[in-house]
């Protein structure tokens, strides 16, 4: 059930947390489904109602740092100064976990995932819950994050409480960071870009590129999907008859003969297009049309992390098996 975000409200969702169950929540990403993350029996209530595979982890979400030092057992001075730059904020943090982490929540791994979300919301609720909050993305596995209440109702309607605490600010999920010796690598793209961390913590050594094997468990090659089949403009060819399909642009500009047409952004703005892009796959997929049309958008800046939101969603309809 969506109920507005109050200080009531929140002590109640508190008390639900406390007492093993879940409640989903605001952030400036996408909505969080939350638990107890010290709490194996609560974390597994979060996998059972997603349908998620036990393999992958889960991201911590505290409200302070003082939590931090309890959950990890690395005091690199990396990050103090990460953390003092982009917390509250977008940024996730793989870090060697301490005892006190259940090993359900870092699906067995010996590092666990911590961020401080930028929402009142979240933070209040992890303050008044006590216990930090294991909190994967409140949508069904493989299907749209959510960035408004609405979303999250739609795919997990049983949940007791979602606090409904608007539109996401940001709109996509957080970046994903494992320190590493002479520097670090991004698991997942996110509004914390590359250039942002190495001003930051400037690396001895480049590590910013994925390989396979060091992938994060989580990042499969299908994800964030919409019912409704999609299409990038350029990588896959279009049917020809749009009657029944929707477009999506980045800027304003004259598209005909598509039944319903939207833009992501004024000027080509990639932080206002992210913010909107999971808003309209959301819309759009409940129309039922035909399939949905996306322009690729630059890969610079948020751009890479656009890009490989809509490279994953449109995997599935264009590739027979799930990689
Ligand atoms: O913005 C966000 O990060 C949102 C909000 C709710 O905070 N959460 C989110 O969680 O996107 P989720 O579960 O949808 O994605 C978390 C991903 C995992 O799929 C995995 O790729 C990575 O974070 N991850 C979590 N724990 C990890 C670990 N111990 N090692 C490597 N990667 C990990
Ligand atoms: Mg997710």
């Amino acid at each position: 059930m969506i109920i507005k975000a109050s200080p009531e409200s929140i002590s109640r969702a508190a008390n639900h947390i406390r007492d093993g169950r879940l409640v989903a929540f605001p952030t400036e990403t996408v909505y969080g489904l939350g638990a107890n993350a010290l709490d194996p029996k609560a974390v597994a209530g979060i996998f059972a109602m997603k349908q998620r595979p036990s393999f992958d982890p889960l991201i911590v979400h505290i409200c302070r740092l003082d939590q931090l030092w309890e959950l990890v057992t690395s005091r690199d001075e990396r990050i103090i100064r990460l953390a003092r730059h982009f917390w509250p904020g977008p940024l996730t943090l793989v870090l060697p976990k301490s005892q006190l982490v259940p090993d359900i929540v870092t699906s067995g791994l010996p590092d666990v995932a911590i961020r401080m979300p930028a929402n009142d919301t979240a933070l209040q609720l992890i303050e008044a819950a006590g216990v930090p909050l294991a909190a994967p993305s409140a949508n069904r596995f493989g299907r749209l994050s959510p960035t408004r209440a609405q979303h999250v109702e739609k795919q997990l309607p049983d949940l007791e409480i979602i606090l409904d605490g608007g539109s996401c600010s940001i709109g996509l999920e957080s970046s994903v960071v494992r320190l590493e010796p002479d520097g670090f690598r991004i698991l997942r793209h996110g509004a914390v870009t590359s250039p942002m961390l190495t001003e930051i913590i400037p690396p001895s050594k480049l590590t910013t590129s994925l390989t396979l094997s060091d992938a994060s468990p989580g990042l499969m090659l299908s994800h964030y999907s919409p019912e409704t089949k999609l299409y990038i403009l350029g990588q896959h060819p279009i049917p020809n008859d749009t009657s029944k399909a929707a477009y999506i642009g980045l800027t304003p500009s004259e598209i005909k003969g598509y039944h319903s047409v939207r833009f992501l952004s004024e000027n080509g703005n990639l932080e206002e297009a992210a913010g909107n892009l999971f808003f309209f796959l959301h819309e759009l997929e409940d129309k039922w049309l035909d399939f949905i049309v996306v322009e690729a958008v630059p890969e610079t800046g948020l751009g890479i992390a656009i890009m490989d939101r809509l490279r994953k969603a449109a995997y599935r309809f264009h590739h027979s098996t799930n990689e």
